[in-house]
């Protein structure tokens, strides 16, 4: 600990979203005016500590940025413990302690989703005084009941499903729109349910696409106008196709029916934070710096029932959060007709 006053730094890693600035202005407003620490902003993630591209966060940087999306430190997906080519010797591991020391930190803050915090776990057992923080719009960071990003991409997927309903209407068509998660299906599940998707397709369920198909003809023999299909970017489908165009055209040679498909994309991951988000950053943030003060290291701040706790990064590190197939959104959405694809609807 530097003599006079605390030093930490912030960087944010993986993929960006909504709330990372509320985040770090969680962070550093905290740290400056409730514990009198200094902050030091890292940018491009790891990457900027392995390069030394670092600069002082006061009050001025900190400034604005509760509504702003994006980073404010730039972000990258680089993993210092992943073994590069032979000819890439460096290490950065090494570098990265080196670094740490060089700047005088007494912690750093990992705002990131399941890889940083792996790497974040990885750098506390090399020494470093660590803590992360949970970010992704994917939701499939373990131990936290929900990661910041997560509701913002929730919002803007059910704006964009909601408006497929009135064109898909117009046109007596089925729309097939694929939205983010990665591995995990938890933002197609909750935008599939919230936007009246007629059928879900995540990648914790097997589908049948012939299932599917079935279902789509029986709606139209029921005299329903149109259908929505959610997908998850994550489900099983040929090697090199997008899962939208894959469902959307083989539900076209099926059933003869016309659709359409939209891939969502990188809209999930733009613009404000939604006002949940704001908040759940904040708390994240203020709550890693209340860590900080308390020298406790080597935890990811988690929301837990509403409460923000603490959970070893050890027990994080690595593991991805799916949905778990007895999730009572499963079984609600089947109950009132929705399609999971495996449904003999
Ligand atoms: O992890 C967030 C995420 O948006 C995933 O949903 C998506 O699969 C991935 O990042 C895309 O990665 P990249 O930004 O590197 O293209």
């Amino acid at each position: 600990m530097n003599e006079n006053k605390m030093r930490i730094g912030i960087l944010t890693a993986g993929g960006d979203c909504p709330g990372i600035n509320a985040a770090i202005r969680g962070v550093g407003k905290t740290a400056i005016l409730e514990y009198g620490m200094e902050v030091i902003g890292i940018s491009s993630g790891f990457l900027g500590l392995i390069n030394q591209e670092y600069s002082i966060l006061d009050e001025n940087q900190l400034s604005g940025i509760l509504t702003l999306g994006g980073t404010i430190l730039g972000t990258s997906r680089e993993n210092p413990f992943k073994k590069g080519p032979a000819f890439n010797t460096i290490d950065k591991p090494k570098l990265i302690k080196k670094h740490y020391k060089e700047l005088g930190l007494d912690a750093l803050v990992c705002i990131g989703g399941n890889g940083t915090q792996r790497t974040a776990s990885l750098l506390f057992e090399e020494g470093l005084n660590v803590i992360g923080i949970p970010k992704t719009i994917d939701n499939d960071v373990w131990g936290t009941d929900v990661s910041f990003g997560f509701d913002s991409a929730l919002n803007i997927s059910v704006e964009a499903i909601d408006r497929l309903h009135t064109t898909a209407n117009s046109h007596k068509r089925i729309m097939v729109i694929e939205v983010m998660g990665h591995h995990a299906g938890w933002l197609a599940l909750y935008s599939g349910i919230a936007g009246g998707g007629d059928v879900i397709l995540i990648p914790e369920i097997d589908y049948d696409i012939s299932i599917v198909s079935k279902y789509l003809k029986k709606r139209v023999m029921n005299k329903k106008p149109y259908s929505i299909v959610v997908v998850a970017e994550g489900i099983a489908c040929p090697k090199g196709q997008e899962p939208a165009h894959y469902i959307s055209n083989s539900i076209s040679e099926q059933t003869g029916l016309e659709t359409r498909e939209t891939i969502l994309g990188y809209i999930q991951r733009g613009g404000s934070p939604s006002p949940m988000d704001r908040v759940l950053a904040t708390r994240y943030g203020a709550h890693a710096v209340e860590l900080i003060a308390k020298e406790h290291f080597g935890v990811m701040v988690a929301l837990r029932n509403d409460e923000i706790i603490s959970v070893p990064l050890k027990e994080v590190g690595g593991k991805l959060r799916t949905v778990p197939l007895d999730h009572p959104l499963i079984e609600k959405a089947i109950r009132m007709g929705v399609c999971v694809g495996n449904c003999k609807g």
